[in-house]
């Protein structure tokens, strides 16, 4: 039975990526795409989820935008991965999918209530899932699971301490950790064991279909980005590994631990406190994803990009 999910995003090249993955593992019914601010301005993040969607055929999937800013900080965008426009690397025709006009918290609500066993897979800032916990309650606690790319049991991205989907949105982070429902966090931890070499960017170039031609310019851009900005480490495909996580479980490893995200305007605002040895005394709340089947993951991506014609 494919698992039906709801991918909350902001694309981003990974989010790209993730969507594309979505799409063709069999695996996983995307019911809806919704958009967030993070890497990008809400428009732009809307218009590349739009643009990636039309150049893939994805024509049945509704796309909804959400928050167009952060629930209580100061708005953080990526520009210098991801471009100006966000998604750098391709010329994209304007897209032929269209812009569904709910809100994405209300489309993401409707999608809900209408489907049994439905995860949430967030791979931007939280704003939109905390605003639907908090503007549908009752619905929201019919969702199974929230897979989330965030956070970090060590070093952040952004600051030190705080990696960018929860520096962006911390007090989004915070409710919905402290929501009570199942929250399995992809961090960074995991997702630096997906790192974009260049022998897989040849992988994907040597596909050989439209999709995975735009999925290897996206990456070389991206790759190229984050070797050209200082103190980046690595190309890692972030947005993917929750996805996979969905599709494979047994591919990302995880441990249950509490997670704690600091709203404090601190130098560790933002930072996601994972308690891996048990020493706090505040009871489990989160899964958290510690190793990653990198050939696997890979495989699952290649087969993916493969799928599309
Ligand atoms: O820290 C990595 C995360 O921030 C990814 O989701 C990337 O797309 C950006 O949103
Ligand atoms: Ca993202």
């Amino acid at each position: 039975m494919a698992q039906k999910i709801i991918l909350d995003c902001d694309p981003g090249h990974d989010d790209a990526l993730a969507l594309l993955l979505a799409h063709a593992h069999p695996a996983v019914e995307l019911l809806a795409v919704t958009t967030v601010a993070g890497n990008q301005t809400l428009d732009k993040t809307t218009l590349n989820a739009r643009r990636v969607m039309s150049v893939a055929g994805i024509k049945e999937v509704p796309v909804a935008a959400g928050a167009a800013r952060p629930l209580m900080r100061d708005q953080l965008t990526a520009p210098e991965v991801h471009g100006q426009s966000g998604l750098e690397g391709w010329p994209f025709d304007e897209p032929e999918v269209g812009l569904d006009p709910r809100h994405a918290v209300d489309l993401i609500a409707e999608t809900v209530a209408a489907c049994d066993e439905v995860t949430l897979v967030p791979v931007g800032p939280l704003t939109n899932i905390a605003l639907a916990l908090h503007r549908h309650p009752g619905v929201m606690a019919k969702v199974k699971d929230i897979v989330l790319m965030g956070g970090s049991s060590g070093l952040g991205n952004t600051t030190p301490a705080a990696e960018f989907n929860i520096h962006a949105d911390p007090e989004a982070a915070h409710i919905v950790f402290s929501s009570g429902l199942p929250v399995t966090m992809v961090p960074l931890d995991l997702t630096h064991q997906a790192m974009v070499t260049p022998q897989i960017l040849e992988q994907v170039r040597a596909v050989g279909n439209r999709v995975a031609d735009m999925a290897a310019a996206l990456l070389g851009f991206y790759s190229q980005a984050i070797d050209d900005a200082d103190g980046l480490s690595g190309a890692a495909l972030h947005d993917p590994c929750a996805v996979a996580r969905v599709i494979h479980p047994e591919i990302v490893e995880c441990k249950r631990v509490n997670v704690v995200v600091e709203t404090a305007r601190s130098w560790s605002y933002g930072a996601t406190v994972c308690d891996l040895q048990g020493i706090s005394g505040r009871e489990p709340n989160a899964l958290i994803a510690q190793d990653l089947d990198a050939g696997a993951f890979w495989d699952l991506m290649l087969d993916a990009l493969t799928a599309y014609s």
